[in-house]
């Protein structure tokens, strides 16, 4: 199972989720209470994530982080709505 370590506010919360997981619906909802998401359709943006470690195990940005996130991609930011995981992931909402 993948593990998310997720940086907020000062603090490191650490949970592992099943394969598969997308952070903002059911069980992400429940492990990581305090993430910050808004619409959960790739609209907001208010569920932007900095990923710090672990990137090269997400699958690549779709079209509305690419619409949406722009050359903040280049920077490893993108949204947790639209990433389903399957490996361990370093994030933080802390930016
Ligand atoms: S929750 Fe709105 S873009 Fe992800």
């Amino acid at each position: 199972m993948p593990q998310i370590t997720l940086h907020q506010n000062g603090q490191v919360i650490q949970q592992e989720v099943n394969a598969n997981s997308n952070l903002v619906v059911l069980a992400g909802i429940k492990k990581f209470p305090h993430l910050k998401y808004g619409c959960g359709m790739g609209k907001c943006t208010k569920c932007t994530i900095k990923v710090l470690s672990g990137a090269q195990g997400l699958p690549e940005p779709n079209w509305k982080e690419q619409k949406m996130l722009g050359e903040r991609l280049n920077d490893g930011f993108r949204l947790a709505c639209q990433l389903y995981i399957s490996e361990d992931l370093v994030i933080t909402q802390d930016f």
